[in-house]
Order: structure tokens, then C-alpha cells, then sequence
């Protein structure tokens, strides 16, 4: 069964630059929740997040997994990094039965990966703090959800790409 892969992980872990690698690979549309919730509402994560706070954002972010996840057509989707947050996602993406794979990495390596922080007002301040609190809250979420975990931290982007092209071929022979 072909079916949708969803790399989930904090910020930082390297969905986006996988993501469109592994769909370019896989010749399937690349979807980043992120990059959709701007298209359709035509304001940027930040915007949304500071005039209408982090719980409106969430329930944007919900509608892009869900409107992701129901295309017929097998895609890579990366789901930024509190998707897994709400039951809602977690449910949507075990109903989907979408690959689910996390991509791994420590605080101090998310925040030395993190070069833009222009949609990510978590990171405002001090970015390897925020890592070292955010993770310890959301490792289970993402655990939970995931179907093979590939740690990103040392490697290079080749590198993680063939670990997960590895799990997609295994998960398409099973
Ligand atoms: C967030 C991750 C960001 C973005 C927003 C919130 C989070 O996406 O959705 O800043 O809560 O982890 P990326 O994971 O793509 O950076």
C-alpha cells in the first residue's frame, strides 16, 4: 500500500530539507504544514501567532494535517514541530495510516540547526533553551506517533535521506 510519509520532529530536526529531498526522490508532491497554512490564509505563522496567539494557530495547523493527509495522491508531508501536540493530529495520522517517521535530534544540535526564526516565535530569545524545554514535553508525542525514528543530529542531510528512503522501501515491501 502506498501511502502518505509524514516526518514529524522538532524544529530545527530538518523536515523541510528532507521532506522536499525525499518527495523529489520519491516523485511525489511535497506538502510543509507550515508553507500550506500560509497559502491559504495568506499570513505568515508569525502574523497569526502574534495577533491571534498560539491556540488559533493550532487549530490552522490541524486543518492543514487534515486537508494534507485526506489527498488522494501519496505525498511527503513534513508537520512542523507541535503537530503531534494535539490527540486530534496524533488520531488524524494513525487514521490516515501515514509513515510516520521522527526525525531525531538533541536541543544543542535543534538550535544550532536553526537559522531562521522568522515563523518560529518559540525560539525568540534563547533558542537552545527553548529546546531543552520544549523537548522533554513533546519526545512521548513524537514517539508515539512514529513508526521509525532517524537521528539527524551528526549526520548529513544525504545521509538522513537514505536512512529514510530505507524506511519508506521497507515500509512499501511490507
Ligand atoms: C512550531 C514549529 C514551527 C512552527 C511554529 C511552531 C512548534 O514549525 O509551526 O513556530 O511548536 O514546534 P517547524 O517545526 O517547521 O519549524
Amino acid at each position: 500500500m502506498t501511502r502518505h510519509v509524514v516526518l514529524v520532529g522538532m524544529m530545527g530536526a530538518g523536515k523541510t530539507t528532507i521532506g522536499r529531498a525525499l518527495a523529489a526522490h520519491l516523485q511525489r508532491p511535497f506538502v510543509d504544514s507550515d508553507q500550506l497554512i500560509e497559502a491559504t490564509t495568506g499570513r505568515t505563522v508569525r502574523e497569526i501567532w502574534e495577533e491571534d496567539g498560539e491556540p488559533a494557530f493550532r487549530v490552522l495547523e490541524t486543518r492543514a494535517l487534515v486537508d494534507a493527509l485526506s489527498e488522494p495522491e501519496p505525498l511527503v508531508i513534513a508537520a512542523a514541530g507541535g503537530t503531534v501536540l494535539r490527540q486530534e493530529n496524533r488520531d488524524a495520522l494513525e487514521r490516515a495510516h501515514a509513515l510516520v517517521v521522527w526525525l531525531r535530534a538533541d536541543p544543542g544540535a535543534l538550535s544550532q540547526r536553526v537559522t531562521t526564526h522568522g515563523h518560529r516565535p518559540l525560539l525568540d530569545g534563547d533558542p537552545e533553551a527553548a529546546m531543552r524545554r520544549l523537548l522533554p514535553e513533546r519526545e512521548h508525542f513524537y514517539a508515539e506517533v512514529a513508526h521509525a525514528v532517524v537521528d539527524t543530529g551528526a549526520a548529513s542531510p544525504d545521509d538522513v535521506l537514505v536512512e529514510v528512503l530505507a524506511v519508506v522501501e521497507e515500509a512499501d515491501q511490507s
